[in-house]
């Protein structure tokens, strides 16, 4: 490729929680405003969720200092903390892991869904913000399409275990008798649907809150469970056992005098699953006797196990994926060769239509049904001309022959020509 795809990303696979969520950016906006002017990438797109924060960029040169630079401004870590947590790829493996993202290989519970609309709606923000441009534009549309081909190719998605599901089986290993204890979920959103529907399942009682009552109410309707009043728990935790939290709130809503108080009055011991990232659960309270506290690190644990068993599955995707990823590159290198092959034809057909009428007026012909046979002739003797080492620019492209499109560049040069005439 003549211009470098990279990828830069910091994911729960080489970095726990308590990290991760310090490269977090959190105006996504003024992000792609940062890496457009400091970074020195032309295009770039943010994948930011609960497992990953990861950046694609396009550029000729591709400077890496630059980019961790910028990254590092956004968040106030210094570099070091990049070089140590930050792995960066470029091209063919930059490729091949956006395929692996689009097709859930990479998720934390293997081809699960959720990560296919996070990338749909990176891309759209980036596109949004005009961050992206005709190459991760085509980038990502062809690796969202590539993906959720090989997901129903594979079956990949199915028989997996949710985020959800895991959570309520980390509960089960860690809590004597579950169905005996009192369980709170904190969250109405996508997380806390899967931890319900977990709950649901296996015949559990629980209570479950939101900021707004009438929102808790609603989703107790779909998803069972009993729904209290956000104001009176929050400040009172000591009748539950279990706590299931999952919001994007941005700072701790079960925080370590919360949880000392709670647990002054209380004989019992107190599980708390913490499945936001950034956390909403002081690590503090972690301290607190009696309390086990857990998060998305643990939940990591248990699917590298769940991975484990099922290896071959893993094995028909890669190998997909590899097969894909030879395509994806190609494409992406013929698109190296597009602004030259559009140019040619504009500029031809210019020259066509100019000439076209010069000979029309000389004629003096007015009959519209022999002007369409001249022009048809017109466009093609051209089309029969051009076509063929248009196609070549695009072949040579393709196979990265970068002294042909820079010769083709010069030989149809048109615009200094006009200039010399
Ligand atoms: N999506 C995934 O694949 C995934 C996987 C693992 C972990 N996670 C993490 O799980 C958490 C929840 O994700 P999600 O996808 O379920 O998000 P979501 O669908 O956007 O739901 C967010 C929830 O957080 C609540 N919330 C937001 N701000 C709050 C505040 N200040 N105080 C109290 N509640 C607040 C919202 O309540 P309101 O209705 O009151 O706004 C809503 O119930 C996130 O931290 C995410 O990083 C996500």
């Amino acid at each position: 490729m003549n211009q470098n795809i990279i990828n830069a990303r910091v994911t729960f696979r080489n970095s726990p929680i308590h990290i991760l969520e310090q490269f977090t950016i959190k105006d996504m906006h003024g992000a792609y405003e940062k890496f457009k002017e400091e970074s020195g990438l032309d295009e770039c797109v943010i994948i930011q969720t609960c497992n990953r924060i990861e950046l694609f960029g396009k550029s000729k040169s591709g400077d890496l200092e630059k980019i961790r630079k910028t990254w590092a401004s956004l968040t106030g870590l210094e570099e070091e903390a990049f070089k140590e947590n930050v792995k960066v790829v470029e091209n063919q493996e930059a490729l091949h892991h956006l395929l692996k993202l689009t097709s859930g290989l990479d998720s934390m519970v293997l081809g699960e869904e959720q990560i296919l609309g996070q990338i749909k709606n990176s891309i759209a923000s980036a596109r949004e913000s005009k961050a992206s441009g005709q190459h991760l534009n085509a980038l990502f549309d062809k690796a969202i399409r590539i993906g959720t081909r090989i997901r129903k190719s594979s079956g990949i998605g199915k028989g997996g275990i949710s985020v959800g599901s895991m959570a309520v089986k980390l509960a089960e290993e860690n809590i004597d008798e579950l169905k005996t204890k009192r369980t709170l979920l904190i969250g109405t959103g996508e997380i806390s649907t899967l931890v319900a529907k977990s709950l649901q399942r296996r015949g559990y009682a629980f209570d479950v809150t939101s900021r707004t009552l009438e929102r808790s109410q609603t989703f107790c309707q779909t998803m069972g469970g009993n729904s209290v009043r956000f104001e009176e728990i929050i400040s009172g935790f000591k009748n539950y056992d279990a706590l299931f939290v999952a919001t994007t709130a941005p700072y701790f809503l079960v925080t370590f005098d919360r949880i000392t108080k709670a647990m002054k009055d209380k004989k019992n011991g107190m599980m708390i699953l913490d499945l936001s990232n950034p956390r909403t659960v002081d690590e503090r309270v972690a301290t607190v006797e009696g309390v086990r506290l857990m998060n998305l690190d643990q939940i990591a644990e248990m699917v590298e196990k769940n991975i484990a068993a099922r290896q071959n599955m893993v094995k028909t995707v890669e190998s997909m994926i590899d097969e894909e990823v030879l395509a994806l590159e190609a494409s992406m290198k013929r698109l190296d060769a597009e602004p030259l092959v559009s140019d040619v034809f504009k500029n031809i057909d210019l020259l066509r239509e100019k000439e076209l009428q010069k000979a029309l007026s000389m004629l003096e012909e007015k009959d519209k049904a022999k002007i369409k046979i001249i022009d048809e002739l017109t466009k093609a003797i051209v089309e029969g001309i051009v076509s063929t080492p248009m196609n070549n620019i695009r072949k040579a492209s393709e196979q990265g022959n970068h002294d042909m499109i820079e010769l083709a560049n010069r030989l149809f040069d048109y615009k200094r020509q006009k200039q010399s005439d």
